[in-house]
């Protein structure tokens, strides 16, 4: 058994260490597929074919200084891509790029793939790709990536949205929400849709809103709710379904607030509203301004193949280094494989693009959204000090919100939550989480020592006991 279990791995090495050169005797080639079908019509496809190339040439010849890139474009998908190749870059439709994935799994090839909008982006350890968004249509992308990063993980959802945003968004969201994943995560679904429209009147918008939820069926439509309404309704969807104990541990509430940007002491404010044992979170808009944003093709290209170069020319260090070392019998057996070298590549590309991505000029770097989460556990314990530093960041908060003729009607009942900043989203990186968007569902309370003989059970808890649970 043992011997056999040598055998196998001798032969593993074996077949490992011929079937790839070094890039030391020959260097890295790309194979360059751009979709035809991607492009709305001919001319522009082959003008942008031939730029494309262009583009990638300077790109390396500006980045690297030992090693080379040679490439080979294609017009279409229908590439053998069994021969050597090392790397495979596409411009193609979502369908096709995923199609294309598995077959640079297969051959262990580095992938990098710029793609249509509203499309799953790889998995982070294996490929690298960058979906295309026009500003101010990437909702749906947003949640895209919320669900292949395992942000979100709902199994169905109640849509509420307003009149922000026309139909056809709204139903490329539900889209986006329900689309089943290429690797088989669990499907969302979403389950009702409810619109309502902002009104001039609070009441009347209030009473709207209390007409929509006060027929809910929580039994039939499941406790997780997105909002997708303009920042001047957010509050009123929160008393109301607060006053028709909609709101609870038991439940999570995501509200997507679009017309945020320049109004985030409005958003800070939401924070008074909330309670003991809520899960609400806020993705909103942070874009600041949309001119001079660089967001096409071409910038997305030039990003990637600029990391790409820079990614070899070390891997090719790495195995000079290793060179000097060790002896060319040793070097032949210890240098990294097809697979590894892979995985390092793209790795490395990952870490230049985050480095890139940080500075300000980046591609799409204007279109921003970020992710509050709400801490509501055991916050009506917090120490003296953390007591202090909370009414001192209060204190801030109603300057600014004055200093932007906010109104403070709601600061003055006083909530017991905090919003805490839980990650980003741009265009390249995508969703970018620091803290997870609902941390009491997903690690209780985050650590903090609970006194739990004082623990307050209400009436929210007594309807949902089985939710909680101290973790
Ligand atoms: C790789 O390409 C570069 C630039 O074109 C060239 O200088 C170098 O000699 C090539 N290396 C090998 C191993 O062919
Ligand atoms: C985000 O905000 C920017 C600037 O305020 C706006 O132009 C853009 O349309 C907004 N995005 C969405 C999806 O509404
Ligand atoms: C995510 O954000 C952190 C800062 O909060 C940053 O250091 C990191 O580079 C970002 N990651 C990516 C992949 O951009």
């Amino acid at each position: 058994m043992l011997l056999a279990l040598l055998v196998l791995g001798w032969i593993e090495i074996g077949t490992g260490y011929n079937d790839f050169p070094s890039l030391m005797t020959a260097n890295a080639t790309m194979a360059v597929i751009v979709e035809k079908g991607f492009f709305k019509n001919t001319d522009n496809y082959r003008h942008t074919l031939d730029e494309i190339s262009d583009v990638a040439k300077a790109v390396i010849r500006k980045n690297t200084e030992i090693s080379g890139i040679a490439l080979h474009v294609f017009g279409d998908a229908d590439v053998n891509l069994a021969r050597d190749y090392t790397v495979l870059l596409s411009v193609a439709s979502c369908q096709t790029t995923w199609h294309l994935f598995k077959r640079a799994q297969k051959e262990k090839l580095v992938y990098l793939a710029v793609t249509e909008p509203d499309c799953p982006r790889l998995p982070e350890d294996a490929g690298i790709s960058l979906p295309l968004t026009n500003p101010g249509e990437e909702l749906p992308q947003i949640f895209l990536d919320l669900r292949t990063t395992g942000s979100l993980s709902w199994p169905k959802v109640n849509l509420i949205h307003d009149e922000t945003f026309a139909r056809d968004t709204i139903s490329r969201v539900v889209k986006a929400l329900s689309l089943e994943l290429p690797d088989k995560r669990v499907s969302l679904s979403a389950q009702a849709l409810f619109s309502t429209r902002f009104e001039k009147n609070e009441n009347a918008m209030r009473q709207r809103v209390h007409r929509i939820l006060s027929n809910y069926r929580v039994d039939q439509l499941g406790s997780c709710f997105m909002v997708v309404v303009t920042v001047d309704m957010v509050s009123v969807v929160m008393e109301v379904a607060k006053s028709l104990r909609l709101v609870h541990p038991g439940s999570q509430w995501l509200y997507v607030i679009s017309d945020a940007a320049g109004r985030e002491a409005k958003v800070a404010s939401f924070a008074e509203l909330l309670a003991e044992g809520e899960n609400v979170a806020f993705v909103h808009n942070a874009t600041k301004r949309l001119a001079n944003c660089d967001m096409g093709l071409m910038c997305h290209v030039k990003e990637l193949v600029r990391a790409l170069a820079i990614s070899l020319e070390n891997s090719l260090l790495n195995e000079l280094e290793l060179y000097d070392r060790v002896t060319e019998e040793e070097f032949e057996v210890v240098r990294l494989s097809k697979a590894e070298r892979k995985q390092e590549i793209v790795k490395s590309v990952n870490r230049e693009l985050s480095y890139a991505r940080a500075r300000t000029s980046s591609c799409g770097k204007c279109v921003n959204w970020r992710f509050s989460s709400a801490i509501t556990w055991g916050t009506s314990f917090a120490s003296s000090e953390e007591k202090q530093r909370r009414e001192s960041a209060e204190k801030r908060r109603r300057e600014d919100s004055k200093r932007h003729g906010e109104d403070d009607q709601v600061a003055k009942s006083l909530g017991v939550g905090e919003l805490l900043d839980a990650g980003t989203w741009s265009p390249g990186p995508g969703v970018n989480m620091s803290e997870p968007l609902f941390p009491h569902v997903k690690h209780g309370f985050r650590g903090r020592s609970l006194p739990v003989s004082t623990f307050h059970v209400g009436h929210a808890f007594l309807d949902y006991p089985h939710r909680v649970a101290l973790e």
